[in-house]
């Protein structure tokens, strides 16, 4: 992928995004990455990503110093061997194992197969576009930390033939499993009244997913938690437009959910976010998103959701947000027919942006009653399906 094609507002808000959460790699600091910033863009993402580990053994100037294998620091007796109930397919884009691209060992797994498929994936960035279909069950992407492991696209609805299949990783199987890894969908970000620019970085429509210390980056449109039941723990969400949307029936732990829609000077009234657009559209729909214990924050001056569909559903709870919020905290699609069907709930939230006062009437604040079905992991009926970490 020419770097130049790679979005510089995005790739700088990723920068900004890495550094406010305090991941910052060692040996450098952040006046070094603004300032490799300015220069190129690709030794940018070597020093966020880690890669130049790999350059620095290999272009060794003393010409005295042995030659290093570019596998040399590769884990020794890696990956184990298969037992009756696992089986290993290990990615390397150095090649110092079996495959060097997360889609050839998804293509190696075998078709339904009951063993749960462990793809671990080494340290670096995998630019390819990532499909798990139907047939590939209990696969586990493996990363090593949402930081350094990275699967990244650039597919738009547009080039995409709809926003739908714009997703640089796309899952439609069942009991997926990712693990500290980031999804990234690196399309420019659209402009005002862009159409067709909507940038996917994850399509999860398999049941029974669980997320655990994953990044998802991208712009409008970042994370389509399309159907099925999801978890997602300690994961770093991040997107200006509708940044977590579909039917899914999902609960959010933890989770911190940053905004990077345009500053806005402060007293102006405009909007120019959601974090949500949940897509319940009848009341049989038993889905919806249920945040918790998480954090809302970024720049911008944005919804907590927007009703995509009439019976949208959608819960934050013991959530701390920032002003960006703004003061009526919901949307309905300028529709007033569906506030009398949509499901925006808040308990016991914290921070500026939860201030309840002005919230559009149809917010309903909910007692610590009302609040229970949403508060714990029966939400997603995690005892028939969640494994523990
Ligand atoms: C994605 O990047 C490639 C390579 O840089 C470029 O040719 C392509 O136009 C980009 N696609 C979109 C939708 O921006
Ligand atoms: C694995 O399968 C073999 C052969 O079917 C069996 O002998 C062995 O006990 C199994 N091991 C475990 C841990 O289930
Ligand atoms: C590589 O793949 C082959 C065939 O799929 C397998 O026999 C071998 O054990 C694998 N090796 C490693 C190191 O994963
Ligand atoms: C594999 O997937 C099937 C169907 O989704 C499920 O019943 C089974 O428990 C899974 N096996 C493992 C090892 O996760
Ligand atoms: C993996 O993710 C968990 C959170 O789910 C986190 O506690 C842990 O530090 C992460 N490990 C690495 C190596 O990033
Ligand atoms: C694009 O999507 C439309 C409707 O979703 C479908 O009918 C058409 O076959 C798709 N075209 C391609 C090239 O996939
Ligand atoms: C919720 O917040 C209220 C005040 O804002 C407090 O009185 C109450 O104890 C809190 N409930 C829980 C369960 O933390
Ligand atoms: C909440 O907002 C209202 C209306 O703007 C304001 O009067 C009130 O002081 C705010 N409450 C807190 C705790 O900031
Ligand atoms: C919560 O609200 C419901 C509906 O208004 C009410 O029936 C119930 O008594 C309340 N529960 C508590 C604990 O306040
Ligand atoms: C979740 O909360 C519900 C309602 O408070 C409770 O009945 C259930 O036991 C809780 N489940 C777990 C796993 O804590
Ligand atoms: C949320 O945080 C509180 C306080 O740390 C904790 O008691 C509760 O179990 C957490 N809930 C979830 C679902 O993580």
């Amino acid at each position: 992928m020419n770097p130049t094609n790679i979005s510089l507002t995005l790739l700088s808000s990723i920068l900004v995004a890495f550094i406010s959460t305090q991941l910052i790699i060692q040996e450098q600091t952040c006046l070094e990455y603004f300032t490799n910033l300015g220069s190129s863009l690709s030794p940018v993402f070597q020093v966020v990503f880690r890669l130049d580990v790999y350059s620095r053994h290999s272009s060794g100037r003393k010409k005295k110093q042995p030659v290093v294998s570019i596998c040399n620091s590769f884990p020794q007796h890696f990956p184990p061997p298969d037992t009756n109930t696992t089986a290993f397919f290990c990615v390397d884009p150095n090649g110092c194992c079996n495959f060097t691209t997360v889609q050839s060992a998804v293509d190696a797994v075998g078709v339904n197969s009951p063993k749960r498929s462990i793809v671990w994936i080494n340290t670096g960035i995998y630019f390819e576009k990532v499909l798990v279909p139907k047939t590939k069950p209990n696969v586990t992407f493996q990363g090593q930390g949402f930081e350094t492991t990275a699967i990244m696209w650039n597919d738009t609805a547009n080039s995409a033939n709809g926003t739908f299949y714009s997703g640089s990783v796309q899952v439609y199987a069942t009991n997926f499993i990712a693990k500290n890894i980031s999804f990234m969908n690196v399309a420019p970000m659209p402009g005002p009244g862009a159409v067709g620019a909507q940038a996917v970085a994850m399509r999860i429509s398999g049941d029974e997913a669980a997320f655990w210390g994953c990044g998802f980056f991208g712009a409008q449109d970042t994370l389509h938690d399309d159907r099925g039941r999801h978890y997602f723990k300690d994961c770093f969400i991040q997107g200006n437009i509708d940044f977590i949307f579909g039917n899914a029936r999902s609960f959010y732990e933890n989770c911190e959910l940053v905004s990077i829609a345009t500053p806005v000077p402060p007293g102006a009234k405009n909007i120019n976010g959601a974090v949500t657009a949940h897509g319940r559209a009848s009341n049989d729909d038993n889905t919806g998103f249920s945040f918790v214990n998480c954090t809302v924050g970024g720049t911008g001056r944005i919804w907590l959701g927007r009703a995509w569909r009439p019976f949208s559903r959608v819960v934050f709870a013991f959530t701390s947000m920032t002003d960006i919020i703004a003061p009526e905290g919901w949307n309905d699609f300028n529709d007033p027919t569906r506030d009398q069907t949509i499901f925006y709930g808040e308990h016991n939230c914290s921070g500026v942006g939860a201030n309840v006062t002005l919230r559009a009437p149809y917010v309903q604040k909910l007692n610590e009653t009302q609040a229970s079905p949403f508060l714990n992991v029966s939400f997603i009926d995690a005892d028939q399906w969640l494994q523990p970490y």
